[in-house]
């Protein structure tokens, strides 16, 4: 009976333990997250709210919409290079057509990440998710395709 009592009370500290641990880890990713959405809020009004707006509509007949914009929610790999190479010529996004001119973001890379992640999440619910490899990965593509 003794046992019994002190088996029951060892799993009983090993199960309250294992709670507080984990609690802790989602409580630690829940801040590094507000963290991340913060800093990619601080990066798009930096680098992109001039033209594109704080609330991603952008400006009729020059900027684009980000805001719902089917060119943002197809293609993953091509926003990355949107950012990288910037993008310019004709270009239709909801059904209206655009012709300027988009220079390359200057950023690092781990800040293209947050900045994208934050348009993600606020202009097309999330769609997509950007990881720092990624974007490392197709701007090496891109610097040794330039040097050929
Ligand atoms: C100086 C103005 C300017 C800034 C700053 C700028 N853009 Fe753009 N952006 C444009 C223009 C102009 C186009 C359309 C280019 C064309 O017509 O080919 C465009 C196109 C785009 C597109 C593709 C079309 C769409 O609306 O989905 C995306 C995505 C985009 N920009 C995202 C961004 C992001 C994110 C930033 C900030 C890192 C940014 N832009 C900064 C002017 C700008």
């Amino acid at each position: 009976m003794k046992k019994a009592a002190s088996i029951l009370l060892l799993f009983l500290t090993f199960a309250s333990l294992t709670y507080l641990v984990s609690r802790g880890i989602h409580y630690y990713t829940e801040q590094s997250n507000l963290e991340k959405h913060a800093t990619g809020k601080r990066s798009y009004e930096k680098h992109c709210a001039t033209c594109h707006q704080s609330n991603g509509e952008g400006v009729p007949g020059l900027y684009p919409p980000l805001q719902s914009s089917d060119f943002l929610q197809e293609d993953k790999h091509r926003i990355i290079n949107v950012m990288l190479q910037g993008i310019s010529g004709e270009l239709i996004v909801n059904g209206k057509t655009y012709n300027g001119i988009m220079h390359p973001v200057y950023a690092s890379d781990s800040e293209i990440a947050d900045l994208l992640n934050y348009v993600s999440m606020r202009f097309i619910n999330g769609k997509h998710t950007f990881t720092v490899e990624e974007i490392s990965l197709l701007r090496e593509l891109h610097s040794s395709h330039s040097s050929n």
